[in-house]
């Protein structure tokens, strides 16, 4: 897809995807392979666009004055072909008899770059209009309905032929997923961030099996996830609702997953070992749920995680593998606080090479630090604060000054410095409180 005919929402949702998680940027290209074939895919230069005689096609142009008199932008009415007068949130494309067709339409102010129309939230609506748009590809409406809560309309699932982007973010849409968005076979995006959706996942979902974004997180939903299996899905987000029972290991089947987000729910029982499948995965966040342990031995073979976050599942007692880490080279941010791990610290996570944040605080853990911890050199956050651990710290002045606040040794049994840690040289710190010199001198474990 050339960058010209990318739709700037699309560029949009990329980059929301991505700031999302900016310890771990990664890019989705979206491929333009289902282009109707009538249509002339190529960029709409002002040139090809004031080819005389080309105009849009009179029912679609209808169809959009209905739906921006629906949104409040009552101004569009008065622009008398819809595709030559553009504004920006209107897409077209020619077809080879010069006639313009409505690709896409966008609402809401993302940014000051990207000034879509705007609803009037006190009365907007989605007209039922959107379904004669018949080649319809991209729907973006952000922030349009929040004072006037309506839920999600079933008559999209009409636009099955040929939608691929749906966007409905921050709306205030309520009411369930209607069951006929299973309908929208060719969606590669479906995103409902953030309205007041309740009720459960529908099953129907299933059906798209082209889709590689799903984004459901911030509202209300219950129930189980599905027995889902997207081929081709990248991005899972179904953070923040009441999720409950087990996580599905269908999701194990979602070879392209790299990013998956369930945290934030009420799921339980333990992680499925179909995840072990998932070598893309880079990151993968189920912390705040009630997941049973143990933990799992098999992270290692999630070869490209970069993020795995379990905080806030008392998952013990049960403690960490003392193999559980090895290997994984390029994981830079393990958070397993909260989960009541029992016994020793792995030295195995200390040689973890590409390590950035670690966070193993409020367990049980007991035993010193183990000397590994001096080779975590690219380690900036450290906390092993709230645990039983004993000895002396193993690391120098420079791990010491390069994290200051952000390592938090607080509250543990009996930790101690060295004289020359560089901790003595840093009193005023809150990290150190309680933490003296290990004088008289102790033998090290
Ligand atoms: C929306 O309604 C509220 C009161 O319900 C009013 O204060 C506000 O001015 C209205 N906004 C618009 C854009 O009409
Ligand atoms: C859309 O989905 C619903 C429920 O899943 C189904 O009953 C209906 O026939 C579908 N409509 C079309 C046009 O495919
Ligand atoms: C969803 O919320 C609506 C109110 O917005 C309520 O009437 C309905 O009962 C709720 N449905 C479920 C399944 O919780
Ligand atoms: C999902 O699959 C599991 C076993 O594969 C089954 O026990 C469960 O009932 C299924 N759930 C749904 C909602 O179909
Ligand atoms: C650490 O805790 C484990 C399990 O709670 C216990 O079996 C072990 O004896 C403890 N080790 C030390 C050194 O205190």
């Amino acid at each position: 897809m050339s960058l010209i005919s990318a739709p700037p929402q699309m560029l949009l949702l990329l980059f929301l995807m991505c700031v999302w998680a900016p310890a771990t940027p990664f890019t989705v290209i979206m491929s333009d392979s289902g282009v109707p074939k009538a249509l002339v895919d190529g960029p709409q230069t002002g040139v090809s666009m004031n080819k005389d005689g080309a105009r849009t096609d009179p029912r679609e142009q209808e169809a959009v004055y209905d739906i921006m008199r629906a949104t409040g932008n009552d101004w569009a009415t008065d622009i008398p072909d819809v595709c030559r007068g553009r504004w920006h949130g209107i897409e077209c494309m020619p077809d080879k008899d010069d006639v313009f067709h409505v690709v896409s339409l966008s609402f809401g102010a993302l940014s000051d770059d990207t000034a879509f129309p705007t609803c009037d939230p006190n009365r907007s609506h989605i007209s039922p209009s959107i379904t004669r748009l018949p080649y319809i590809r991209t729907l973006f409406f952000y922030r349009c309905f929040s004072n006037n809560p309506q839920p999600i309309p079933s008559f999209l699932g009409q636009l099955g032929p040929t939608l691929q982007t749906l966007v409905l973010r921050e709306n205030g849409h309520v009411g369930p997923i209607p069951i006929e968005l299973g309908n929208l076979t060719r969606l590669k995006v479906l995103d409902l961030h953030k309205n007041n959706l309740n009720g459960s996942i529908p099953i129907s979902l299933n059906r798209i099996t082209g889709l590689r974004s799903l984004d459901l997180s911030g509202n209300t939903l219950t129930g189980s996830i599905p027995n889902f299996t997207f081929p081709v899905l990248s991005i899972l987000d179904m953070s923040q609702n009441l999720l409950a029972d087990s996580i599905p290991s269908t999701i194990g089947a979602c070879l392209a997953l790299l990013k998956m987000d369930l945290s934030h729910n009420r799921l339980t029982g333990a992680i499925p070992d179909s995840i072990s499948n998932l070598e893309n995965l880079m990151l993968m966040d189920l912390s705040y749920n009630r997941l049973k342990g143990p933990l799992p031995i098999w992270f290692r073979t999630l070869i490209s995680l970069q993020t795995l976050i379990l905080k806030g599942n008392p998952m013990g007692p049960t403690q960490i593998p003392s193999d559980a880490c090895e290997g994984m080279k390029g994981l830079m941010i393990l958070i397993l606080s909260n989960m009541n791990l029992h016994g020793p610290i792995p030295s195995s996570i200390g040689h973890l090479p590409s390590l950035r944040v670690l966070h193993l605080d409020g367990n049980h853990l007991n035993g010193s630090i183990p000397n590994s911890f001096r080779e975590l050199k690219s380690v900036g956050e450290l906390r092993l604060n709230d645990n039983g651990l004993v000895g002396p710290i193993p690391f120098g002045r420079e791990m010491v000054w390069r994290m200051r606040r952000k390592l938090r040794l607080y509250h543990n049994s009996g930790l101690c410095y060295n004289a020359n840690s560089g901790f003595g040289d840093n009193l005023d710190s809150s990290f150190s409180s309680g933490i003296g010199p290990c004088e008289p001198p102790r033998p090290r474990p």
